[in-house]
């Protein structure tokens, strides 16, 4: 369905739906992420493609079903896709806890209604883009909320795709930040920075979400609240992640779970609530030390024209009150 009915209090407003493919390691922050966009009329999810990041393909993958099952969108597919980084080893990141899902991944006991698709993402990722670059279907915007191996070795496998890409809008790196996963690296580049470049060299149009913006986007004690508020089993599944993420560990100096994934769906369905720059962005591969250290160019010193948008402010409030509305909304069956 290209086009979705939405009230805006004085009538009826119809806006065209944004397709989307959401990559993903779930992952905390990103079944929040997906919890936001599945409830968000204005996109189409086409897929969720799950890769290995915060924890092994195999515990993404089943945490991708399991939160997809919690939504009640079991109509969406989920593929499996890289179970490691094109060179580097996996390194796994133990805030999300053992399952990825801050404990509440369960023990694999729940049925599921529906598993994986037997086509491997990247095939998957091939075979739609080819067809919305022939025009067979509109193009579409990806969503990488983990290390971009299963896009980049889609672009290397098909470098083609790249007509079909709308736009990737991806969570990662950091620019005036420190990084998270080394001095110099935020973590899904630092995990596969050699995908991130060729993702980042692509020529797709690309938004970046780094630390920068979403170090802004604090689940605080009252945001937290907030969603717990909204009163349905979904808020609160979000809220019990969002409260095991601060207990596992947040920020150093606290102040609650940083909504790093969910930021790339708060751009989407509000970027005037973001603010950012123009720039030409690269990933450092060569030097183990800064390796994965994201460098933004904002005056051109490279020669390079510039290949993204970085994100670096956003209204914070005005982002957890939507995605509070949002989930609010698995309690009405309109989302
Ligand atoms: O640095 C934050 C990113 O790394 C998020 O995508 C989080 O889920 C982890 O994958
Ligand atoms: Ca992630």
């Amino acid at each position: 369905m290209r086009t979705v009915r939405l009230h805006a209090g004085k009538g009826d407003i119809f806006v065209k739906r944004i397709p989307v493919i959401i990559d993903t390691d779930p992952g905390i922050d990103d079944a929040v992420a997906l919890l936001l966009a599945l409830a968000s009329p204005e996109l189409d999810v086409l897929a969720i493609t799950a890769v290995s990041g915060n924890v092994p393909l195999e515990r993404t993958l089943a945490n991708a079903l399991i939160v997809r099952e919690r939504s009640g969108f079991t109509g969406v597919p989920v593929y499996a896709g890289c179970s490691r980084p094109l060179l580097r080893a996996p390194e796994y990141a133990a805030c999300h806890g053992a399952d990825g899902l801050g404990g509440m991944g369960g023990d694999g006991a729940a049925p599921l209604s529906r598993g994986a698709e037997e086509e491997h993402a990247v095939r998957f990722l091939i075979r739609v883009l080819h067809e919305a670059a022939r025009g067979e279907r509109p193009r579409v915007t990806l969503c990488p909320l983990a290390p971009l191996t299963n896009i980049a070795l889609a672009l290397i496998q098909a470098p083609d795709i790249v007509n079909g890409i709308e736009r990737i809008v991806l969570m990662g790196g950091a620019f005036a930040e420190q990084g998270n996963a080394s001095p110099c690296a935020e973590f899904n580049i630092l995990s596969d920075p050699h995908a991130a470049q060729v993702v980042f060299s692509c020529g797709a149009p690309l938004v970046i979400a780094p630390l920068d913006l979403t170090r802004k986007a604090l689940a605080t004690s009252e945001r937290l609240a907030g969603i717990r508020a909204a009163g349905n089993p979904v808020a609160e599944f979000a809220a019990d992640l969002l409260t095991a993420g601060r207990d596992i560990g947040s920020l150093p100096g606290g102040g609650g779970v940083p909504l790093h994934d969910p930021a790339v769906f708060g751009w989407l369905l509000h970027p005037e609530y973001f603010s950012g720059r123009e720039g030409y962005v690269a990933v450092e591969c060569a030097s183990e030390r800064c390796m994965g250290y994201t460098m933004v160019d904002w005056f051109g010193q490279t020669g390079q024209p510039s290949n993204a948008l970085v994100l670096t402010d956003l209204d914070a409030d005005a982002f957890f009150a939507d995605l509070t509305e949002r989930l609010r909304a698995y309690g009405r069956n309109d989302a």
